[in-house]
């Protein structure tokens, strides 16, 4: 198939009017959004789902989350939404939050891969939300990568994963955030985060005290145990240079590596220069938002190096650290260095 390249700039309106029109006929179009781009379908046609399945790779029984333009929209695709989720919603969407709740059963059955529950969340980026407008429809839209590869933060990683797989790609600009939103869920009692991201585990417990991490976060979910994120039991985002997550503080780092062989370096910018074999830098130590914003493009370079090794210094577990944590050791295959 071919794959449509919509721009934007002079052709905005055209290419968001041709965009939505490829959805509510049943296509699959790529789409920017503040965290990654997303690949998007229509959450209301079980056969669009499916493409979007197929052209990932993506394992059944992974479900999707729907993206939504408006508050009244969450009510077509999902009940019992707790006092504390429209707080949550007041507070953090537009942006990159998930919240998982009841569905309502309008929506196709693969998009929640045979759970009862439906993810949902209304990203801030205004090309995505014109777009949901535009269609009038709640989308289905997983990260627009291959299953398994990192998640692609511009349209350029998309056309590299996706091109003759799917319908169009909107040209947006390079996402903001970087990495995927932050997904809690309502259906468990207390209310679960099950994947870190950009609104951070210290702001929602300001609405939600209670809210506990699922364990799946930070450590690789046993193989016989239902996981509640489906998405959290897969390896993920891996290079295929043999990945290991480092951990110490900076001097601790630029010792250990240095005195490694045929080895990759990913590191903070402030260590870049003490380091004296090839590296890569991803943002700052001092910026957990820098971090998160570059880690999967770095990710997507790793390989180009040739090296048999590639060590990362892993961030901190607080703030969006946390989520770019949660990444890497994904990446790492859950090889972490303690130093
Ligand atoms: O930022 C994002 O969330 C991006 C952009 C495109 O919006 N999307 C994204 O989708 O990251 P995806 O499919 O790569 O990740 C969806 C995650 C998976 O971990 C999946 O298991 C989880 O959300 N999920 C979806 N529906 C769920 C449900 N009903 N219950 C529990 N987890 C669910
Ligand atoms: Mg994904």
């Amino acid at each position: 198939m071919k794959t449509e390249q919509l721009f934007l700039g002079e052709s905005y309106r055209e290419s968001i009017t041709r965009a939505a029109n490829l959805l509510k006929s049943g296509k699959t179009v790529a789409i920017p959004t503040e965290t990654v781009y997303g690949l998007a379908a229509s959450a209301y046609d079980e056969k669009a789902i499916k493409k979007v399945f197929l052209a990932k790779g993506r394992p059944q029984d992974n479900p999707l989350i729907v993206h939504i333009s408006d508050f009244n929209m969450l009510y077509d695709v999902a009940k019992d939404i707790p006092d504390a989720a429209k707080i949550c919603a007041e507070k953090f969407w537009p942006g990159p939050l998930t919240m998982v709740f009841n569905k309502t059963g309008k929506t196709a059955d693969c998009v929640s891969a045979g759970l009862d529950t439906v993810a949902v969340r209304m990203p801030s980026n205004p090309i995505a939300l014109d777009i949901i407008k535009t269609s009038d429809i709640p989308l289905a839209a997983p990260s627009a990568n291959i299953s398994g590869s990192p998640s692609p933060t511009t349209a350029f990683h998309v056309k590299n994963d996706l091109d003759g797989k799917i319908d169009a790609i909107v040209f947006g600009n390079e996402c903001d955030v970087g990495v995927e939103s932050t997904v809690i869920s309502f259906c468990c009692e207390p209310p679960r985060l099950l994947r870190p991201g950009a609104v951070t585990v210290e702001e929602l417990r300001e609405i939600i005290p209670d809210l506990t991490v699922d364990s799946a976060v930070l450590s690789e979910p046993k193989k016989d145990i239902k996981v509640e994120s489906p998405g959290m039991k897969y390896k993920h985002y891996s290079p295929k240079t043999q990945s290991y997550l480092v951990e110490g503080d900076s001097k601790q780092f630029i010792e250990f590596i240095n005195s490694q062989e045929n080895s990759l370096a990913v590191c903070f910018i402030e260590e870049s220069k003490e380091i004296n074999i090839p590296k890569l830098t991803y943002g700052s130590l001092n910026d957990e938002s820098s971090l998160a914003k570059e880690v999967f493009s770095v990710l997507r370079r790793v390989d180009s190096f040739g090296n048999e090794k590639v060590f990362i210094h892993a961030p901190s577990k607080t703030g969006v650290g946390l989520a770019v944590y949660n990444r890497l050791i994904r990446a790492a295959g859950f090889k972490v260095i303690k130093l």
